[in-house]
């Protein structure tokens, strides 16, 4: 195993298991049974968790303890749940894999799969409303969420992504303006969440800010080199989407080569801004495994 491969999996080891236990408590119990069944289901069918492990990463990054970030972390993979529940419905993208499973519309029916996001995305403010933190930085993380989640960030991104079907011609800055706000903008807000809730100092949150909106860039890029050259079963979903629904990709506007450059400037970019950190071990070694990973 490479050292940013084992630096990695030391981090999942560490995180994951106090992550994974907190994040389907909520919906464990409720009167609404079966919408707490559909919640949990997507999240326990897994997924890597990067954005949750980046937050916390980053807080560990500016002198924090990495439980200072668990609501943020939690918040952030109950957006993100969400999100690829609703990316998969018929009006949008019609998945019928994710994370290995039957997608979450096909098992519980399109109406409560659309409730299921409503319930991750309204319990992601709740976790982090009724935590006990110091209420600036409550104040200030559930900002990020906010602006990073909504129409400025991933809801936006995700409608510039639909209209991007009946395009018949766009350039790399309205690629990349779909990439920066469906994918970009909440992995940006992991790191700067992180970094609110690590009780960083400006020039650490502007650092890891630069950080993340880079990392969210080579994020989607490297999402969309997958679904050209992957399989459904490495990916849990399926490839070969992207050109039957006339998606705007990296691959599609500048080739397989063109893709695998722009995601490795990218990926430069990012590690450049971890040299002002205190701590950048970690942050450099999962810049390097996401721009390589296989799923
Ligand atoms: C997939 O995200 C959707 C994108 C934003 C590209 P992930 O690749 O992080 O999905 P999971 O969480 O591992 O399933
Ligand atoms: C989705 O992008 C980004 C989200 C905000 C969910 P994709 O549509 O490419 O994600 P996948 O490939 O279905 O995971
Ligand atoms: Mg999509
Ligand atoms: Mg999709
Ligand atoms: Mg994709």
């Amino acid at each position: 195993m490479s050292g940013a491969a084992s630096q990695v999996q030391g981090d999942l080891d560490r995180l994951l298991p106090i992550l994974d236990a907190a994040l389907t408590r909520p919906f464990c119990h409720g009167e609404a049974v079966r919408l707490g069944e559909a919640a949990r289901y997507s999240l326990e069918a897994g997924g890597k968790r990067v954005r949750p492990v980046l937050c916390m990463l980053a807080c560990e990054a500016v002198g924090g303890s990495f439980e200072a970030a668990l609501p943020g972390a939690l918040a952030l993979e109950y957006v993100h749940t969400y999100s690829l529940i609703h990316d998969d419905l018929p009006a949008m993208d019609d998945d019928d894999l994710r994370r290995g499973r039957p997608t979450n519309h096909m098992v519980f029916g399109e109406g409560h799969a659309i409730l299921a996001g409503d319930a991750l995305l309204t319990e992601a403010f709740h976790v982090l409303a009724a935590a006990d933190l110091d209420p600036v930085k409550r104040a200030e993380a559930l900002t990020l969420l906010a602006e990073s989640a909504g129409w400025r960030g991933m809801a936006g991104g995700q409608a510039l992504d639909l209209e991007g079907e009946t395009l018949t011609t766009y350039d790399l800055d309205h690629l990349r303006l779909i990439h920066r706000l469906k994918t970009g903008a909440l992995l940006r807000a992991s790191l700067e969440i992180g970094a609110v809730l690590g009780g960083a100092v400006p020039a650490e949150r502007a650092a890891l800010r630069a950080y993340g909106e880079a990392i969210g860039l080579a994020f989607q890029i490297q999402d969309d080199i997958l679904d050209a050259t992957a399989t459904d079963a490495v990916l849990g979903k399926r490839a070969g989407k992207d050109v039957g629904r006339s998606k705007i990709t990296y691959p599609s506007l500048l080739g397989l080569e063109g893709a695998r450059k722009a995601l490795n400037e990218a990926t430069e970019t990012a590690l450049c801004h971890l040299a002002s950190l205190p701590i950048q071990n970690s942050l450099a070694a999962w810049a390097q495994y996401l721009a390589q990973r296989a799923k």
